[in-house]
């Protein structure tokens, strides 16, 4: 792996080294990110087996974000990992101005790596005078100079077209259909379960690649950030149910599901959640449900309170996130990644 990579850096056209490679990519590839989430950054450049680019990233004394690339990107092919999380609102800032930096410092291409993407629930208006906030957002990575992007589990798959340059939405699937293969369930007895309409599609290809029944809760949403379960269809009785969802925000869509499945006699519960972001007493809400496990991803930095949850299990999305990287530094087909 490390000599096919470090290949990459032999190029006719590449300033950072004077070497002549005709089988390597011509273009030299670097890795940037900012605050939001570096171990995710760092364990990517570990599984590349290269190193991260040299940024300063901080703050004026005015609040406004300063950028400094502190190394020559000419030519290159970089990649920028920022999860939009955290304040997501600085996440974003900051994505956006390093794209700025490197395009203005001539870098080849400009890849977003968004593993998480924030303002994704804003993706359509649901009454009069509101924002379509996720196109807004799509048009700025795009103003501001990227080229292409990568992310994960989309909230909802229709922001992919809210681009006008590629856009690669990566599914955590594979790595949770693996973890629970590990743990054995007798597949006769297991139901995934889509703990709302939206998730269908993405509880039903789980429910596939275990060869599981499927079962799916319809809720209301009396306000935002509060949910109710209507009613769960589906046969889920004396079964152990894996919850699958794209994210964690105030818990209140998995536990509610969660109670309700076992008011109405599951037997086990499991939940895998891609986005962790817990907002307000989530981690509390899910500590003390009937959940048996919740397995999340890296996406986001996961906070050192719900990092003490016994039932929590963090799997990295590192190793996915740096294959979609090496295949589109060397423009091979990422749908591979795609299970
Ligand atoms: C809903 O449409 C999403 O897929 C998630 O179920 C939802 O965003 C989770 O939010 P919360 O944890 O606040 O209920």
């Amino acid at each position: 792996m490390k000599e096919i990579w470090s290949a990459q850096g032999l190029s006719e056209n590449c300033g950072n080294c004077g070497h002549i490679d005709s089988s390597a990519p011509s273009h030299h590839v670097m890795l940037f990110h900012g605050h939001s989430n570096p171990a995710l950054a760092e364990a990517v450049a570990k599984h590349l087996d290269i190193p991260l680019g040299r940024a300063l990233v901080s703050r004026f004394s005015n609040g406004e974000i300063r950028v400094k690339i502190e190394e020559n990107v000419r030519g290159s092919r970089v990649f920028v990992i920022q999860p939009t999380c955290g304040n997501v609102n600085d996440s974003l800032m900051e994505l956006l101005i390093m794209i700025d930096a490197l395009s203005r410092a001539s870098a080849y291409s400009i890849c977003a790596v968004i593993p998480y993407y924030g303002y994704a629930k804003q993706e359509k208006k649901t009454s009069g005078r509101e924002p379509i906030s996720a196109k807004l957002v799509a048009n700025l990575i795009t103003v501001a100079g990227a080229d292409r992007v990568i992310t994960v589990d989309l909230h909802a798959a229709a922001i992919q077209g809210f681009f006008d340059i590629p856009c690669d939405n990566l599914k955590a699937l594979p790595i949770i259909v693996e973890h629970y293969r590990a743990l054995n369930l007798n597949r006769e007895d297991v139901v995934v379960v889509s703990p709302d309409a939206g998730g269908v599609a993405r509880a039903t290809d789980l429910a596939e690649h275990l060869g599981a029944q499927f079962a799916i809760i319809f809720k209301r949403r009396p306000e935002p950030d509060q949910t109710q379960v209507i009613e769960i269809v589906g046969d889920i009785e004396g079964k152990d149910c894996i919850v699958v969802d794209d994210m964690i925000s105030t818990g209140h869509t998995l536990i509610n599901g969660v109670k309700a499945l076992k008011e109405r006699g599951a037997k086990k519960i499991y939940a895998a959640v891609t986005h962790s972001i817990m907002a307000g007493d989530a981690v509390s809400l899910i500590e003390n449900s009937p959940l048996e496990e919740l397995v999340v991803t890296d996406t986001i930095p996961v906070s050192p309170e719900a990092l003490k949850m016994s039932k929590l299990k963090v799997l990295s999305l590192a190793p996915l996130l740096g294959e979609a990287i090496r295949r589109t530094h060397f423009n091979q087909s990422v749908s591979e990644l795609f299970v």
